[in-house]
This record gives C-alpha cells, sequence and structure tokens, in this order.
C-alpha cells in the first residue's frame, strides 16, 4: 500500500478545466498548470455523463477513462435546456461529493448565476447592494415598476441568468418619463428587478474586484458612456490600485460578497454610492460572477492572473481537503 501511494503522490495532478469554450482562458491555465508540473484536460460539461455501468463513481470524464480528475476547474458552463443544465451541475454536485475538489462548487456556482439569489445572500449577510425582487406575475411586478415611478425611481430589469450586460433594461420613471414592464417572456416570464444607482460621474465606472481564496488581488474601473458598463458593452478598463482606505472598504466588501456565496474566487461587480449619497458605503454590490473571464482585467493587471488561480487552487484548496488534498503537485 505504501508503494502505491507513494505512486499516487509521485504523479503529475491532472486537472479537468471545464469548459464549452477552448480559447484564450483555457490556454492561460494550461499553460499555468504546466508551469506547476501538472496536466489541465479541458472538457465540455455537455460531453459529461452518468453512466453507473461504467465505473464505481457512475461517472464519465472524457480523457480520464475510468479515472476521476484529481481537481475540477469550472471554466464556463454552456447554456442548454433545463434537462441539460440540471445533469451538467448535477456532475459537478457528484464530484464534490465523491472527494473531487470542484473550484468554484456546483452550489457556489448556482448561487452566484442566480442573481435573485446573489441578491438575497448579499442582503442576509448585511452587505450594501441595491434592493431587488423576484415576481412570476407581471401584474404584480407592473406595480412594482409604478410605484417605483410614483417615488421617482427607475429599475433595471434583468435576465436572471444574464450576463454580459445582455437583456438590461430601465423601467419605471426616466428622465421625467413613464417607462412601462415590458413583456416578460424574454425573461423567462420573471421579473428581476433591481434598484438603479444613479453614476455621480459623467461618464460612469464600475469597479470590477477579482477576489482569490478571500483576497481581493485585482481591481479595475470599467469606464463607459453608457449605463451598462461591461467590456462586452464597450467600456474600457482602468487600472486600479487596491490602496488607499476607499478602495481598501471597496475590495474588504468585495471579500465579503465572496464568502457569502462561498465563492472560492469571484469576480465582483460594484457601483459607487449614487449621486444623492443614499448610501453609507462608499460602494454596493451589483453582481458576483462565479464564472468571472478576467481578459479585460488582465490587460491592467501585472501579474498572470491564470497563474494566481491556479496557485490558489493547488495551494489552499486542494489543501483543503478532497481525495487528492494530500497530494503535492
Ligand atoms: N442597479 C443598477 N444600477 C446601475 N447600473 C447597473 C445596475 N445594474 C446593472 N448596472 C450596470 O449594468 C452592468 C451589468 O449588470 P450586471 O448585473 O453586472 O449583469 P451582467 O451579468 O450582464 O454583467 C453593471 O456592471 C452596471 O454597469
Ligand atoms: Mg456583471
Amino acid at each position: 500500500m505504501a508503494g502505491k501511494a507513494s505512486l499516487v503522490s509521485a504523479r503529475a495532478l491532472r486537472i479537468a478545466i471545464m469548459t464549452d469554450e477552448i480559447g484564450w482562458h483555457s490556454a492561460r491555465l494550461q499553460k499555468a498548470l504546466r508551469a506547476r508540473g501538472c496536466s489541465g484536460r479541458c472538457v465540455d460539461l455537455a460531453d459529461c455523463r452518468i453512466d453507473t455501468g461504467w465505473a464505481w463513481h457512475g461517472l464519465v470524464i472524457p480523457g480520464f477513462g475510468r479515472d476521476l480528475p484529481d481537481a475540477v476547474l469550472v471554466r464556463g458552463i454552456a447554456g442548454g435546456t433545463f434537462e441539460q443544465v440540471t445533469v451538467r451541475l448535477g456532475i459537478l454536485h457528484a464530484l464534490r461529493e465523491l472527494g473531487v475538489p470542484v473550484y468554484n462548487d456546483a452550489r457556489a456556482i448556482e448561487r452566484s448565476v442566480d442573481k435573485s439569489m446573489t441578491s438575497l445572500l448579499l442582503h442576509l449577510a448585511g452587505i450594501p447592494t441595491p434592493h431587488a425582487s423576484t415576481s412570476e406575475s407581471a401584474a404584480h411586478a407592473r406595480r412594482v415598476v409604478m410605484r417605483a415611478a410614483a417615488g421617482n425611481q427607475r429599475l433595471v430589469l434583468k435576465p436572471l441568468f444574464g450576463s454580459q450586460g445582455n437583456g438590461l433594461r430601465q423601467v419605471g420613471q426616466i428622465d421625467g418619463e413613464f417607462v412601462e414592464l415590458p413583456p416578460l417572456v424574454e425573461y423567462g416570464q420573471l421579473a428581476y428587478l433591481q434598484q438603479y444607482v444613479e453614476s455621480a460621474t459623467r461618464p460612469g465606472f464600475d469597479w470590477r474586484v477579482l477576489v482569490v481564496g478571500g483576497r481581493a488581488v485585482a481591481a479595475m474601473r470599467r469606464v463607459s458612456k453608457n449605463w451598462v458598463r461591461n467590456v462586452a458593452q464597450g467600456a474600457h478598463c482602468e487600472p486600479e490600485p487596491i490602496t488607499g482606505s476607499s478602495m481598501l472598504e471597496i475590495a474588504d466588501i468585495a471579500v465579503q460578497a465572496t464568502a457569502a456565496l462561498d465563492l472560492d474566487y469571484a469576480g465582483v461587480d460594484l457601483v459607487p454610492r449614487d449621486s444623492a449619497g443614499t448610501v453609507v458605503s462608499a460602494a454596493q454590490v451589483i453582481e458576483v460572477n462565479g464564472v468571472a473571464a478576467w481578459r479585460g482585467l488582465q490587460t491592467v493587471t501585472s501579474f498572470d492572473i491564470a497563474a494566481c488561480l491556479v496557485d490558489d487552487l493547488l495551494t489552499r484548496k486542494l489543501a483543503a481537503g478532497g481525495r487528492c488534498g494530500r497530494v503535492a503537485c
């Protein structure tokens, strides 16, 4: 048995990079893993299967034969039918149950992908975030919008699982005009409404803070004339050193938000205090990304973000437990 144990610890760790897109991010991760003597194999979760006749653990992970990876790094999960996504997430849940460290874990990804659950968990943890509500009833949602408009407020309607700034609409009282709720068919018949935070500057900006292993490691400003300040919507990135009391406070909010969702790493979107200064903190959390891209942030960051993620996975996450936690890479 001692011989077997030393054989296991002698071999390089094999990491599955779960991604539906082979490209810049997966190449950076593979390079960082290679530099640490590990292998990173890209696997599309859509190609993974449950097959109880295949191996004792009942999972088929392409490229791993009857074995399981030593750890899984989730880089992307393709959208699909409810059934397809249920099984894809189920496979990540199963890997965790089988003792494979999954970075980020499926439970945490589910919480962050669902914007309403993010709002709820941030609220419960006392983290500054704009008020948000959901409703399956269009009639109820219309009343919420009308109430906001009566108070001269506007709200942001967002797709529950949206990303890259797609599908966001302002509703309510906007520049003296009432904008009503659009039909919810494009929103999965669900209204997720978040209080709008007016920008105090022109052009406005967001902060994106990357939190890795409980530390805010990098930040940037996303500056845009557009009120939706995603890089995919044309915002440009400016470096934001995490120094000075205000930025340290913002970084701390991002760390707390990541912890509230139980994420190993996250890209946290924050907006500055609104122009009316109604919020005491320097910033409010708009969204927490559990499958965060970092290409924009890398352009204004001096260290290799992929290497930072891989180091956190190999040193902290694997050391914390799992079937190969004792194995040094
Ligand atoms: N409540 C809000 N108030 C002001 N701006 C917002 C609000 N919600 C979103 N935005 C703007 O839209 C961007 C995208 O919203 P976000 O909730 O992060 O969705 P996505 O998942 O599409 O990135 C934010 O980064 C911000 O610039
Ligand atoms: Mg966002």
